[in-house]
């Protein structure tokens, strides 16, 4: 038996860079994964079978269900496994949590099934599943480019605390409609990550002003509600509010744990889904 973590992740920088032929978006970013994680097992079994404790995820859809199929048809593998899938990550949130159960399942798979793939050997499954798979197989801080495929680790950065808010708001294809709702005005090219990435090789931590998303223009246009709710966080005394990928979550970092708890405390109240966070930094999917 095999049991993985699959980590959520916030984008410190997410810029568009443009949009492409075919219908994707040139992004640059740099994510970071974060402690808030799910919880993968993965047992021989003949068929894929996947458990899923999320009842908002239907099971056709499960990207971990998607990942398995995807993995045993390109290794030509014929055993199956049963997958147990315990859901922490908000859903449709911004986080990343079904990408991240992609990239544990093709390397939770690639452990049970004695191949050890590599993050390079399993880089076209992953992106076939979609665009923040490939990061997942790495974690940790890492420079994101192409449509999200191009991944390239950098040093890590010191342990940081972050309080999260998610929410209630849930809407159909999500991640399109934020992309389609961008102007040419949005469009950036890319200084703002480059900016964060010398930081970080020149071993200087990380300022909120360097916090950059595309999307935090649009946003408010498209998720109904979602201007008070980040208003009202502001009111709630925060510090700068930040979108977390292509949101609805939220997010503000803290100088330490006692000031993220504080903060907590005070976005709590406003509809119980606030939960403090840290980054991690260590390689991705080690239990
Ligand atoms: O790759 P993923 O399935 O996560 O993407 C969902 C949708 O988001 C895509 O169908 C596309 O409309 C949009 N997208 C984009 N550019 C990217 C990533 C996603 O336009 N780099």
């Amino acid at each position: 038996m095999i049991q993985l973590k699959a980590h959520a992740k916030i984008n410190l920088t997410l810029e568009v860079l443009g949009k492409r032929d075919d219908g994707y978006h040139d992004i640059v970013s740099v994510l970071q994964t974060i402690d808030l994680a799910d919880e993968l097992r993965f047992e021989p079994h003949p068929e894929i079978v996947v458990e899923c404790d999320a009842t908002t995820i239907q099971p056709e859809e499960n990207l971990a269900r998607k990942a398995a199929l995807a993995l045993r048809e390109a290794l030509q593998e014929e055993r199956g496994a049963k997958i147990t899938l315990t859901k922490r990550i908000p859903t449709a949130a911004g986080l990343g949590g079904g990408s991240s159960d992609a990239a544990a399942t093709l390397v939770g798979l690639s452990r049970l099934w004695e191949q050890d793939l590599s993050p390079g050997d399993m880089g076209h499954v992953a992106q076939a599943l979609g665009s923040d798979v490939s990061f997942f197989l790495f974690g940790g801080t890492a420079l994101v480019e192409g449509r999200g495929e191009i991944v390239t680790p950098l040093p890590e950065l010191s342990e940081t605390w972050a309080v999260l808010a998610t929410p209630p708001i849930e809407l159909l294809d999500k991640t399109a409609r934020l992309y389609g709702a961008l102007a040419e005005s949005d469009y950036t090219v890319g200084s703002a990550t480059r900016g964060l990435v010398l930081a970080l090789r020149g071993g200087r931590g990380l300022t909120p002003d360097q916090i950059f998303n595309a999307f935090e223009s649009v946003a408010g246009g498209i998720f109904p509600g979602f201007a008070e709710y980040r208003d009202s966080l502001v009111d709630a005394g925060a510090p700068p509010v930040h979108l977390a990928g292509s949101g609805p979550t939220l997010f503000a970092l803290t100088e330490n744990a006692e000031e993220a708890a504080a903060l907590r405390e005070r976005w709590d109240v406003l509809g119980g889904a606030a939960q403090v966070v840290k980054t991690v930094a260590t390689p991705y999917n080690r239990a």
